[in-house]
């Protein structure tokens, strides 16, 4: 009998989850999607007709990492917990670009979006951090003459990162649960599903939770309260599943 205490766990976040730390999320009022179209500053084709609009989103996004404001909250915390003291497996992917997972202490993050503070030479598709902004200045160095350095992220229309390491663990885990996204981006979206048709327990803690029933049990409320509450009753064992 599978009980939490020895689970493997399968974590996906969204943008609900840095939105208690002040970033802004999609597909909300004010929300990033409302302030900028996709096709202008998320897609391959938008960067090679504007790179220096794309650059700017991008910049921005990345500068509004530094703001003091902006911390990993308790939900942060908690999984960064679940990692360090849950006996069986925990795998995260996360769909933000935000370092705010690896901030709360979590060693090992699936950016399947790709990450602001890094960059990628559109050549060799070397990616490392980078300080300071994007811009026609900033080159690689792994190519004679240098490529113009683009942002790290997975843009409309690309291939998300990671994706067999995703699938074997979403057909390998007892329990998905999945924190602050809308479910409305596939592969992403998808997830719960596979993962329930190999077996696992699916569970959803969102603010205003909008999947169709495709989760056993779902936590309504804000991530910084319903997470911490979460991550203690699966390492105190409260509730066996089958
Ligand atoms: N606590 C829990 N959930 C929250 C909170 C909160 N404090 N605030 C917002 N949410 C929920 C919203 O109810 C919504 O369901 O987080 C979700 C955010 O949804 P989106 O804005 O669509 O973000 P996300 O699901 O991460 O988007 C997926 O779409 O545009 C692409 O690449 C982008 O990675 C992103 C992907």
């Amino acid at each position: 009998m599978k009980n939490y205490r020895n689970a493997n766990i399968v974590v996906l976040t969204g943008a609900g989850i840095s939105a208690a730390s002040g970033l802004k999320t999609f597909r909300s009022q004010e929300g990033l999607w409302e302030q900028h179209a996709v096709e202008e500053v998320a897609t391959p084709e938008a960067y090679d007709r504007n790179p220096e609009l794309v650059e700017a989103f991008y910049n921005e996004r990345r500068a509004q990492l530094d703001y003091s404001n902006t911390e990993p909250n308790a939900a942060h915390f908690a999984i960064a917990q679940l990692e360090q003291q849950h006996e069986g497996r925990l795998f995260l992917i996360t769909q933000n670009v935000d370092d705010l997972h690896e901030r709360a202490g979590h060693k090992q993050v699936l950016h399947m979006h790709g990450e602001l503070r890094k960059a990628r030479c559109p050549a060799t598709h070397q990616s490392f951090y980078m300080q300071g902004d994007f811009s026609a200045e900033n080159k690689c160095h792994c190519c004679v003459p240098g490529n113009r350095l683009r942002p790290h992220i997975v843009w409309f229309g690309e291939m998300p990162l990671g994706m067999g390491h995703i699938e074997r663990a979403l057909t390998e885990c007892d329990v998905f649960i999945a924190i602050g996204t809308s479910g409305t981006v596939y592969p992403a979206a998808g997830f719960v599903r596979l993962a329930k048709a190999f077996g696992a327990k699916t569970i959803d803690v969102n603010l205003n939770p909008c999947y169709s029933g495709a989760f056993d049990k779902q936590y309504e409320g804000c991530a910084t309260e319903s997470v911490p509450k979460l991550v203690e009753q699966i390492l105190s064992e409260q509730e066996e599943f089958a």
